[in-house]
């Protein structure tokens, strides 16, 4: 199964962002530090390739410190770009966030020259709480520019440094499948968009891999490296009410359970990639992308379409 979600006010988004873009020196992309490669936008990769990026791994408070590090490192390491991590615990995170983006714009300061900045991210990411906290630190904020866009507010950080809030935005095509797994599993995408059973066992089967522990430690199972991931989830299911008259176990109560817990941080500080990982998820969707690519081209010109 691949999972796609893009609800109309999502062009008008696009839009937005693609027109604002021009007078804007750095953009601050929001993650889940649970899954920062798979709540990374591509789309908006593509509109704002060459610009500063401050990436700031959000949520931090619910992923594994480790992981967090090692991704934190992995976008350091990446030409004109930076990175933090952020939780809504931080009570005056406007600190951090105007001096990484001051430093990504060194020709940027003072009143002539204001430092402008977009922040960006998928919906549920924890944008409307970031943006109400700065809000209330600052309590400045000004009203729509006309002829802009009405649905981006600016918000005053410092008397030389704009931050241009928009929606939030997810893409087209999600062409890895694990990302829309990882995105499903954090409730970043709409509910009708995927079946919960499915994105629990693909839950299960990823946690398993660095957090068993976890897993038999919550729902007090004693080993569960010999059970398959259907049966890891009845055990979820059995243990958290999700039993049927005459034993059966509601699955789709179970799953659920196991995507509530998650969310909710149940299970503890929890990361679903790697740097290293997605790459390579990332490689194998590309490849798939370009196949499909080929195979549509061919169509189009009446040829018989590549194996
Ligand atoms: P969005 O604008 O990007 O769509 O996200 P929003 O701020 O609405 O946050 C989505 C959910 O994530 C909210 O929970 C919010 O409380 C939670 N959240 C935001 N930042 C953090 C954070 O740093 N850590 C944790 N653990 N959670 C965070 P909700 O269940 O949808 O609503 P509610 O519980 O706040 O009522």
């Amino acid at each position: 199964m691949s999972i796609q979600w893009f609800p109309g006010h999502m062009h008008t988004t696009r839009k937005a962002i693609a027109e604002r873009l021009p007078d804007i020196d750095v953009v601050i992309e929001l993650l889940d530090a649970r899954l920062p490669g798979s709540s990374a936008n591509p789309l908006l990769a593509e509109m704002t390739r060459g610009k500063p990026a401050l990436k700031v791994l959000n949520k931090q408070d619910l992923a594994d410190p480790e992981l967090t590090a090692l991704w934190l490192a992995h976008y350091q390491a990446l030409p004109g770009t930076n990175a933090l991590g952020l939780d809504a615990s931080v009570t005056a995170p406007a600190r951090q966030l105007v001096s990484a983006c001051r430093a990504l714009a060194p020709g940027r300061g003072g009143m002539v020259k204001p430092v402008r900045v977009l922040i960006c991210g998928i919906p549920n990411v924890g944008k409307s709480t970031l943006v109400n906290t700065l809000n209330g630190q600052r309590a400045a904020k000004t009203g729509d520019e006309p002829g802009i866009t009405k649905i981006e507010q600016k918000i005053l950080l410092a008397n030389d440094f704009y931050l241009f809030d928009t929606p939030g935005m997810l893409w087209p095509r999600i062409a890895v499948d694990e990302a829309g797994y990882n995105l499903a599993a954090s409730g970043g995408i709409g509910r009708n968009a995927y079946d919960e059973e499915e994105v629990a066992l693909a839950l299960l089967a990823r946690v398993r891999e660095r957090y068993a522990d976890r897993l038999m430690a919550r729902y007090k199972l004693s080993d569960i490296a010999a059970l398959a991931d259907e049966a890891l989830l009845a055990d979820v299911g059995r243990k958290r009410g999700g039993l049927l008259p005459g034993g059966l176990v509601n699955m789709q109560k179970a799953a659920e359970v196991a995507l509530n817990d998650f969310r909710g941080g149940a299970w503890g500080r929890i990361t679903l990639e790697t740097p290293e990982q997605f790459a390579r998820w990332l490689a194998v969707g590309q490849a798939q992308d370009e196949v499909r690519e080929a195979r549509r081209a061919a169509r189009k010109k009446g040829a018989p379409a590549p194996e």
